[in-house]
C-alpha cells in the first residue's frame, strides 16, 4: 500500500493541536488541564465532536475515557490507540494530546481511504495520567485494566478537598459504575507520544520505537522541626525543617548522580510552613520522583536515600515521615508490535531508532496486560512539561502517518 494514500498532513495536525491546546491555557503560559476540571470537560466535548465528525462511533466510559471506534468486519476485538488528555501544571500542548490527535487523524485517513477494516480500531483519550489533581496514578488505563480500588474514589482528594467521586459527579460521571470501564477485548495498544528528551532531535532521527520504559517511584518527604522567631532565635537553638530538607535533597541528588545515568531524581514540589519571612520553617514537605529501568538498582537507591535522610533527621533533631505515593515498574514493549512500527516507519521512508523511554506512559501499564507499542516523535530541544514544549507540524504528521500505517498492517 502506498503511504501517500493514507498520509496525514501537517496542516491537519496543526489545527488539532492548536485548537485542543487552547483548552486549559493559562495567562502565565502553558496548560493546566486536570482530571475532570472545566478545561478537561471542554476538551472531552471537543474530542467527542471531532470523533463524531471523523465518522467514528463515540462513547465515554465510566472513568471518563473517551473512545472513537472504527468498526471492523469482525467487531469482536479491538486494537486500541491513544494517550492521555490531562496535563502537568503549566505543561505543553503535545504531551498526551498528540497521541490522541494522531490516533484520530490516523483512523480518519484509514476510514476515508481504505474503508472498513477487518478488525475494529479505536482511539482513546485516557482521562488521567499525570496525577496533577489527584494521586490518581494512570486512572484511565487502570480503569480499563480493572485495577481501580473502590476505596480510591473517596481517598483521593484534591487541594480543595474535593474527592475523586465528587469530581467525577461534577463531570457527569458515576463513580459507582467504575467497573463498567473494564475492557476484556483488547488485542493491542499503540501509543504515539513526544519523546520529551533530546535524542531524536540531536540525532536528526524521525521516529523512536521504544523498547523499554523506565520504572518510577514517587514519595512524599515530610520534615517536622520547630517554628521560631527569625530574629530572636540564635542559629544554634533552631530546629529548622527547611535546612534539614535542603540537606536531604542535596544528599538525594548526590547519591543519584554518583549512580550515574539513566538514574534520575527530582525534588520538584515543595511546601514550606508557615512560609513567612520572619519565622524559622517548622514544617517542610517535598516530593521525590526517582526513576531507573532496573528495579533492583532503583530499590537500592531508595534504601540508600532513606538511610541518608534518616541520619540527617537525627543530626538536625527533626522528625521525618516518608510516604510512598506511586510505584510503577519498568515495562518491555511487545517485540512483534515494535517490528510492525519499524516496517511502518520504513514504508514511510523515515529514519527510526530503537530507544528506551525515561518518561512514564500509559503504555507501561498496558504492556503488562496487552501487547503494547510506544512510538516517539522528536521534541525540539528535548523540552517538555513546560510551555516551551514543541514538536513541528511536520513531525506530528510523520508520527500520525506511521501510526496509520501500523494500524493498517494490523487491521486491514
Ligand atoms: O512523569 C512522566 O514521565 C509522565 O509525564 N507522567
Ligand atoms: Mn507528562
Ligand atoms: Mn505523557
Amino acid at each position: 500500500m502506498s503511504m501517500g494514500r493514507i498520509a496525514v498532513s501537517p496542516s491537519t495536525m496543526q489545527r488539532y493541536v492548536t485548537e485542543l491546546g487552547r483548552l486549559g491555557e493559562t495567562p502565565e503560559g502553558g496548560l493546566c488541564r486536570f482530571q475532570y476540571d472545566a478545561a478537561w470537560c471542554d476538551a472531552r466535548d471537543l474530542l467527542q465532536t471531532w470523533f463524531t465528525e471523523a465518522g467514528l462511533h463515540v462513547h465515554t466510559d465510566a472513568a471518563g475515557n473517551i473512545f472513537g471506534r472504527l468498526v471492523g468486519a469482525d467487531d469482536s476485538r479491538t486494537i486500541l490507540t491513544g494517550s492521555h488528555l490531562d496535563t502537568v501544571p503549566f505543561g505543553g500542548k503535545y504531551d498526551g494530546a498528540l497521541g490522541i490527535l494522531a490516533a484520530l487523524a490516523a483512523l480518519k485517513t484509514l476510514r476515508d481511504n481504505l474503508g472498513q477494516p477487518q478488525r475494529s480500531l479505536e482511539v482513546v483519550a485516557l482521562c488521567e495520567e499525570e496525577s496533577s489533581r489527584f494521586q490518581a496514578n494512570f486512572f484511565g488505563s487502570r480503569a480499563i485494566l480493572g485495577l481501580i480500588e473502590p476505596s480510591e474514589l473517596e481517598s483521593h482528594v484534591d487541594a480543595e478537598g474535593i474527592s475523586l467521586r465528587q469530581a467525577m459527579a461534577s463531570a457527569g460521571l458515576r463513580a459507582d459504575l467504575i467497573t463498567d470501564a473494564v475492557r476484556q477485548d483488547l488485542d493491542a495498544f499503540i501509543e504515539l507520544h513526544i519523546e520529551q528528551g533530546r535524542v531524536l532531535i540531536d540525532e536528526q532521527t524521525d521516529i523512536g520505537i521504544v523498547d523499554t520504559i523506565t520504572g518510577l517511584v514517587w514519595e512524599s518527604y515530610e520534615v517536622e522541626g520547630r517554628t521560631d522567631h527569625a530574629g530572636a532565635t540564635p542559629m544554634a537553638l533552631r530546629i529548622d525543617a527547611m535546612q534539614a530538607a535542603i540537606e536531604m535533597s542535596a544528599a538525594i541528588t548526590r547519591r543519584v548522580e554518583d549512580e550515574g545515568p539513566p538514574a534520575v531524581a527530582t525534588n520538584g514540589q515543595w511546601n514550606v510552613y508557615p512560609g513567612s519571612f520572619s519565622a524559622v520553617p517548622g514544617r517542610v514537605k517535598f516530593s521525590l520522583d526517582l526513576r531507573h529501568p532496573d528495579v533492583k538498582v532503583r530499590n537500592g537507591l531508595l534504601d540508600a536515600v532513606h538511610e541518608e535522610c534518616a541520619k540527617i533527621a537525627e543530626r538536625r533533631n527533626v522528625r521525618l515521615r516518608i510516604r510512598s505515593l506511586k510505584d510503577e515498574s519498568p515495562a518491555t514493549l511487545d517485540p512483534g508490535l515494535q517490528q510492525v512500527c519499524r516496517e511502518s516507519a520504513e514504508a514511510c521512508g523515515l529514519s527510526w531508532k530503537a530507544m528506551p523511554s525515561g518518561a512514564g506512559h500509559d503504555s507501561q501499564l498496558m504492556a503488562h496486560h496487552v501487547p503494547t507499542a510506544l512510538v516517539f516523535v522528536p521534541s525540539v530541544e528535548g523540552r517538555s512539561h513546560c510551555p516551551d514544549e514543541f514538536t513541528s507540524n511536520e513531525d506530528c504528521a510523520r508520527g500520525a502517518t506511521v501510526l496509520a500505517s501500523a494500524l493498517a498492517r494490523l487491521a486491514y
